[in-house]
């Protein structure tokens, strides 16, 4: 469990004393709204239960929604329906009695990340236990399953820096390495290309479990494979394998292959080995932030795999060479040197660039998980840092000019050697980096929680109000509730009787000072009774008024006003 998920479980269950409502999400993408609304009492018993996420998630995968009764029996109706890619229903067939009602959920976010969350509504009256049944089924995935999960993405970025890099390395840096030692290098590519194939592939079955929080057997199961595979995860984890079994037959033609046969097998794995470099960023973190986090997230991981890559099968070449090790360090270490000079430039201003793009704010760096966890990993390349600027400094240029003695030998050794060290700590620091919630989605989520108490959260975030407009009421949800395009909805209370067919919906925002809008926005009905305007372009932060109009039939026409506080909160 997450500190952010035990740091929400600990802030819920004492507002649960007030409030109790409980929310465990633990999410990339966000929930921003239900139906019926968390910890709310409604009157009669619901039709449905209904969540929407801020962007689209799969539900292939184990029990998508689950409605518990205060004694943890399941009263809903089985069957999963999405009106919309970022909406999950669950029918309720049955009348339920009055008490507490639990609801979990599980599903694979956008950026490819198992997420779950559960949170209680009552009907009629609160239950003898108002804080649900929550812990009962909202069970986490075995701990076997999570360290293979996270152990398995650990492994997996360990091999395909190893295969890029030694690709790279091999053409450039250890062009000169001589024939025995060559054919040697090629053997790592071929076992590095079968690793990295083997932990691809353990990716679906692992995926399939966590997301699903069943244990390891179940992952392994047809049913199981097949909803992985039909995810975008599951598709560029089998683009990986195929890539990595690629790059290990072309390592073997390499073994044997000789003069032109030879280069055009280097291209080959080149070929392959960019391809490679190319995958994380479709399953992660990147895929959800545009266009440029895509492209930052590719040149992050190539000068990754030149530096970490690089430098192993340097290493693994020095030690293949025997006595030839020091005359080969003459020519390879200087090259090496130089791979690794630019490959560290472009790491630190892709890997800042994408830092900035997944957290935004001071805040999110040191207040979230995924804050913290990428500051150890800045902290861990300060060292490296450190060493590669001494090596650059004394070693390479006495190795060059091979005038290095024997205690000067084994020093570089023996800094290669830490350096290697940090370098899989800090590969290990990125497998879970890469499974944390990251820091923008952590803080909506925070102002989320808030909003759905009834708060407005200082910094800004999504902005819940309820609206009465007297024969019938619902909620409206502002979302992001920051300054620029905003999405509305408004969402009619179905627990109420004579819900109405609403006609047409229509927003209007005006901010006072500065003069702003009105801003009309007219919105659409995605399922009945949910009425939704994107875009509309709230761009200054202030306490906009929003006017909600919905006309029943041909001239009834309900209107409600509310304060809606876009940005900071004001002094
Ligand atoms: C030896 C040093 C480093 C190595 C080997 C390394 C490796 C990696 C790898 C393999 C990924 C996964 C890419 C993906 O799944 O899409 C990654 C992601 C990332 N790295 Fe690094 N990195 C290093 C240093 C840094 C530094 C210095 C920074 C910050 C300035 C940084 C920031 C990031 C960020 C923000 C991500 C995106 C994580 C996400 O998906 O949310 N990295 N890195």
């Amino acid at each position: 469990m997450t500190r952010t998920l035990r740091r929400l479980l600990v802030g819920t269950t004492a507002a649960a004393i007030a409030l109790v409502a409980v929310s465990v999400a633990s999410a990339h993408s966000v929930l921003i709204a239900t139906e019926p609304v968390a910890d709310v009492v409604v009157d009669a018993s619901p039709s449905r239960v209904l969540l929407r996420f801020d962007e689209p998630v799969d539900t292939g995968l184990g029990e998508a929604l689950q409605v518990f009764d205060g004694s943890a029996q399941r009263v809903d109706a089985g069957r999963i329906e999405r009106p919309t890619p970022r909406e999950v229903v669950v029918p309720i067939d049955e009348e339920l009695p009055d008490g507490t009602y639990t609801v979990a959920w599980r599903a694979i976010s956008a950026d490819s990340d198992p997420i779950s969350g559960a949170f209680v509504f009552h009907v009629g009256e609160r239950g003898a236990n108002p804080a649900g049944v929550v812990p009962n089924v909202l069970d986490d995935s075995p701990p076997a399953v999570d360290v293979l999960f996270t152990g398995g993405r650990f492994f997996e970025f360990a091999f395909l820096l190893l295969c890029a890099g030694g690709v790279a390395a091999l053409v450039f840096a250890l062009r000169s390495a001589d024939e025995r030692v060559h054919r040697r290098l090629y053997g790592v590519l071929t076992a590095c290309g079968g690793a990295l194939a083997f932990w691809s592939l353990l990716g679906i079955p692992l995926q399939g479990a966590k997301a699903a929080g069943t244990g390891l057997a179940e992952g392994f199961t047809w049913d199981t494979i097949s909803s992985v595979v039909g995810t975008r995860y599951g598709k560029v984890e089998l683009i990986r394998a195929g890539l990595a079994v690629g790059l290990l037959a072309v390592a073997l033609v390499l073994r044997r292959a000789t003069g032109a046969t030879r280069e055009t097998a280097n291209a080959a794995a080149a070929v392959l080995a960019a391809g490679l470099v190319a995958t994380p960023p479709f399953a992660g973190h990147a895929s959800t932030a545009g266009t440029l986090s895509v492209v930052a997230d590719v040149a992050h991981v190539l000068a990754a795999a030149m530096w970490v890559g690089g430098l192993g099968f340097v290493v693994i070449a020095l030690w293949l060479a025997l006595e030839q090790r020091w005359p080969l360090a003459t020519r390879a270490v200087p090259r090496f040197s130089m791979m690794a000079v630019v490959s560290v430039g472009v790491l630190l201003v892709a890997g800042t660039v994408n830092g900035y793009l997944q957290i935004r704010s001071w805040r999110g760096l040191w207040d979230t998980d995924y804050g913290l966890l990428l500051l150890a990993k800045i902290a861990l390349v300060i060292p490296l840092l450190g060493l590669g600027a001494y090596n650059n400094k004394y070693a390479v240029p006495r190795l060059r000019a091979g005038v290095a003695q024997p205690g000067e030998r084994r020093r570089f050794l023996q800094t290669a050697g830490v350096e290697l060290g940090i370098m899989a700590t800090i590969i290990a620091v990125t497998a879970v980096l890469v499974n944390a919630n990251p820091a923008r989605h952590a803080l909506t989520e925070e102002a989320a929680a808030a909003a759905g108490h009834g708060h407005t959260p200082s910094g800004g975030g999504p902005v819940h109000a309820e609206v009465d407009f007297g024969e019938f009421a619902g909620m409206v949800m502002v979302e992001p509730g920051t300054p620029g395009a905003n999405t509305i909805t408004l969402q009619l209370d179905h627990s109420k009787p004579n819900v109405p067919d609403l006609a047409e919906v229509t927003f209007s925002a005006t901010l006072a000072e500065p003069a702003v809008g009105p801003i009309v926005a007219e919105a659409t009905q995605t399922v009945h009774g949910t009425w939704v305007a994107e875009d509309v372009q709230l761009t200054l932060p202030g306490s906009w008024d929003l006017r909600i109009e919905a006309r029943v039939g041909e001239f009834d026409l309900f209107t409600e006003n509310i304060q809606v506080q876009i940005g900071g909160t004001p002094e």
